[in-house]
Formats: C-alpha cells, sequence, structure tokens
C-alpha cells in the first residue's frame, strides 16, 4: 500500500471522532473552542485534562491514556497530518480517554478556561535559542504566564528536552513568573533506579519520534517539572496574550491545500 501523503492524512482527520479542527482564523479573531467544555462534551467522564504541547505523532499521548485510564489527554499539535497517527490509534482502539487538537500553543487560553487543565507535558519543543522576545521559545517568560492562566494552583508543566539551553532557560524563568521548580534531571535514561516514582519513571521512559533520533546522535535528555504557586496577575497575563497572539494573516487556512490557498 502506498504510503499516506499529508494530504490524504488531513482529509482521514475529518473522519476521526477524536480529532478538533476549528478554524484558527475564528480563534484569532476571539472565539473560544470547547473552553471549560471537554470534561462534559468531548470525554466520557470529567477525569483531571493533561495535554501534550507539540505532541508531533501524539503516540506518547496514546501512551499516557492507555496507562491512565483514570485521566483524559489532548494532543496539541499545529499540525495535523503529524498526530494523524496518533489520532488514527486513538480511534481504531476506542481511546476515549484521547482527543487530538490542531491549534497554535499561543492561543491555548481560547480553548481551555482557568483551571481546566491538571497537566502539561512539553516534549522536545524547538529550543528556539536565538528567541530575544520570548515569543518563539514555549518555555518563555510568556508561554508560562499563558499556561499557568489555564492550570490550577498546583497544577504541573514537564518538560523533556535534549537541549541544555533550553533546560537550563526553563529553569530560570519558572522561578521568575512565580512557578516553584518541583524536579530537575539532566540525564533521564542514565538516571539510578527509583530516581522517579513508579508512574513518572514509565512515562519517562516512553521514547518521543524526535527523543529517538537524539539519543541516536549520543545527546542526553533532561527533565524540569515546574509547579504553579499562585495566581498569576492579570496585567501579566494581558501582556503574554498580547506578545504571542499575533495578527490573523498569521494563520493558516483550516486545511491548506485541500480548503484552497491561504485566505488571508
Ligand atoms: C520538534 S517536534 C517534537 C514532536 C514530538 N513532541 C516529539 O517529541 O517527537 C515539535 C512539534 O511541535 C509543533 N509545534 C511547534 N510550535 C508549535 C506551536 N506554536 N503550536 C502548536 N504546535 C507547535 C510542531 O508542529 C512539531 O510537531
Amino acid at each position: 500500500m502506498r504510503t499516506r501523503t499529508k494530504r490524504d492524512r488531513w482529509r482521514e482527520n475529518q473522519d476521526l471522532d477524536r480529532v478538533h479542527e476549528p478554524d484558527l482564523r475564528e480563534i484569532a479573531a476571539g472565539t473560544t473552542y470547547l473552553r471549560g467544555e471537554w470534561g462534559a462534551r468531548v470525554f466520557p467522564s470529567p477525569q483531571p485534562i493533561t495535554l501534550e504541547l507539540g505532541c508531533g505523532q501524539g503516540l506518547f499521548a496514546v501512551d499516557l491514556a492507555r496507562r491512565f485510564p483514570d485521566r483524559n489527554f489532548v494532543g496539541v499539535d499545529l499540525k495535523g497530518h503529524r498526530f494523524w497517527r496518533g489520532a488514527r490509534i486513538a480511534h481504531d482502539t476506542q481511546l476515549t480517554n484521547t482527543a487530538f487538537l490542531r491549534a497554535r500553543i499561543q492561543w491555548i487560553d481560547h480553548f481551555f478556561g482557568p483551571g481546566e487543565v491538571a497537566e502539561l507535558w512539553l516534549t522536545f519543543s524547538d529550543p528556539q535559542i536565538g528567541d530575544k522576545r520570548g515569543t518563539k521559545r514555549l518555555t518563555s517568560p510568556y508561554y508560562l504566564a499563558l499556561y499557568q492562566s489555564i492550570l490550577p494552583v498546583g497544577g504541573v508543566l514537564r518538560v523533556k528536552t535534549d537541549s541544555p539551553e533550553f533546560y537550563e532557560r526553563t529553569l530560570r524563568d519558572g522561578p521568575a513568573t512565580g512557578m516553584e521548580i518541583v524536579d530537575h534531571c539532566d540525564d533521564v535514561h542514565g538516571a539510578p533506579e527509583g530516581r522517579f516514582d513508579v508512574d513518572l519513571t514509565a512515562s519517562l521512559a516512553f521514547r518521543t519520534a524526535y527523543e529517538e533520533r537524539w539519543i541516536r546522535e549520543g545527546r542526553s535528555i533532561h527533565y524540569v517539572c515546574l509547579r504553579k504557586a499562585g495566581e498569576i496577575g492579570e496585567e501579566t497575563l494581558e501582556t503574554a496574550r498580547r506578545m504571542l497572539q499575533g495578527p490573523l494573516d498569521r494563520i493558516q487556512p483550516r486545511f491548506p491545500g485541500v480548503d484552497g490557498p491561504s485566505a488571508v
């Protein structure tokens, strides 16, 4: 059988019942999508929600969903053809505590309300070392402010990266935005047995597609866990929104190449 093209995957996604692909131009115009309603309208039961931001193929989200049936999981990525793989598996195996959302992370507060998400994972995000303004690195103070707007106090952000710079900057910017460092480790796979609790050991043992690549290149894998310690100020949040949520002309059409050329 021939390999599916991007276009095949975009089309197939439209028939998968675990996939959500809202029109991002409407979101950028100020609308929300399922905000505050995931527990009631998407999942069979309103269990704690974990997001994997920049989930790529979405196989880590699927692995978590299988291991934790008492939680709900949403894989978020801008590229629907990437998470098609995880979404296909979730659909075919009726993994009802999983969903996939095509969205830009900088608009995440339009999809989830205050305290609606218990846990966030960032796996192998582009380190964006040259990002001086803080609008590209997914653990910059602006992003950390936005994440805190959807986490409850005590909610956590877990980060896995191969980049020492991304690791160090996350450790620096977490406390700078009021988050507590719960744990950090610069060599997850070289850590002694028992270093992490049983559930976290299993989660960290999963190797994403990018992780496999970095391990083959001999890189160490780093881990950081940050916890929201208190409510974030409205002014800080407004600044983060202003810096991250850009103008309409940067938004792609819903299904590029399927819905026609970019309309904006
Ligand atoms: C380096 S890949 C890592 C993929 C996966 N987590 C892994 O470890 O194999 C980064 C992923 O993040 C997605 N991504 C990057 N920036 C994003 C953004 N602002 N909003 C949504 N997805 C984004 C990309 O489309 C890509 O799939």
